[in-house]
């Protein structure tokens, strides 16, 4: 018996046995809190995605079976983004608004063949524009033009609204977009679509992946700064004014992007609001946690389920993640 270690609270009791642990585990992570991003192709075959392991885009023709699939395993969102063709891309994105385009036949084909799955379909021109803003430039093309582009968005999130999605995902940053979505849908009598607005979206590194994957990448391989929209990462209390603004404005949930390195963002915006809060665990989370895999460094599925604790026990109430489907699998 030790003469100096007698502490009467001892937090090891509530630790000793496997019974006792899973008896006190305070959160959890459900398939149902976890939203599938899906890269649609206008090719006919699987395109895998170098810097998304796992990952495929998808043709347009096994997009409802592959959400048949999601469901069987507990998942009932996606969040579907275009690969368009370079030849449709132009300076002002125009494609986003041609009623046939790849984004607007994935969201009809998931809605006749898949109806149940609950679709947030993103808001934003960077796939469809040939320097990969998420907006239309100003005349001297130095920075995207805030209110042109929300009028843009706007035009977007009816037409897209009409294709069948259950949420516009406007991922754009500008301001007011949120407040002019609404009046826009409402008055095109689709009071029914919801608003998953990224509120606190940071001008982050951890995009890259993404970027090759809807192919928004520069040739030139330098990298596209977002910096005049996106938060910068160093600024915790412009995501709180941003998050106020968009509850305000009329959206529905609250996203924070990327989860993982902003965990005291997300928790902020949970404090700040009464809504939902989604996050955003991002192509680049994923990535290094596969890329560390691969090297043996890291275990791929504890790393991975932690990290998704992580995002929950922050006070996420959805988790956007290109995880999400092995999650589920592993937990049948
Ligand atoms: C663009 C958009 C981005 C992501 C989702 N929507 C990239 C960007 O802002 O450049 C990133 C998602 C990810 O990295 O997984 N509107």
């Amino acid at each position: 018996m030790s003469e100096s270690l007698d502490p009467s609270t001892r937090l090891r009791r509530l630790r000793a046995t496997a019974g006792i642990r899973t008896m006190l585990t305070e959160i959890s992570v459900e398939p149902r809190q976890l939203i599938q991003p899906i890269f649609v192709t206008e090719s006919e075959n699987l395109e895998p995605i170098p810097s998304l392991p796992g990952i495929n885009r998808i043709p347009l023709s096994q997009l409802a079976a592959k959400c048949h699939e999601l469901l069987k395993l507990g998942i009932h969102g996606i969040a579907p983004f275009p690969k368009i063709d370079e030849s449709k891309k132009s300076a002002d994105g125009v494609e986003a608004h041609s009623s046939n385009n790849l984004a607007l036949r994935a969201i009809r084909e998931v809605k006749q063949k898949c109806p149940e799955m609950v679709i947030f379909a993103d808001i934003a021109l960077d796939p469809y524009t040939t320097h990969g803003h998420d907006g239309i430039l100003n005349s001297t093309k130095t920075d995207v033009d805030n209110d042109k582009t929300v009028a843009a968005l706007v035009k977007m999130s009816v037409l897209t609204a009409q294709a069948g999605a259950d949420f516009v995902a406007p991922s754009d940053m500008m301001d007011g977009r949120i407040n002019a979505i609404r009046k826009g849908l409402d008055e095109n009598g689709l009071t029914q679509t919801g608003i998953l607005a990224y509120s606190a979206k940071f001008a982050s590194a951890y995009y890259g992946p993404f970027r090759d994957a809807v192919g928004s990448t520069r040739k030139s391989g330098e990298s596209l700064s977002k910096a005049t929209y996106q938060i910068n990462p160093a600024n915790r209390r412009e995501s709180i004014r941003e998050a106020h603004l968009d509850d305000f404005e009329g959206a529905d949930i609250l996203m924070v992007k990327p989860a993982g390195i902003y965990l005291d963002i997300i928790r902020d915006v949970r404090e700040s609001s009464a809504l939902p809060i989604a996050a955003y665990q991002v192509s680049g989370e994923y990535a290094q946690i596969h890329a560390a895999a691969e090297k043996g460094w890291l275990n791929l599925k504890t790393t991975r389920d932690e990290s998704l604790l992580a995002i929950r026990r922050a006070g996420a109430d959805l988790i956007l993640t290109y995880f999400a489907e092995a999650f589920a699998k592993d937990r049948q």
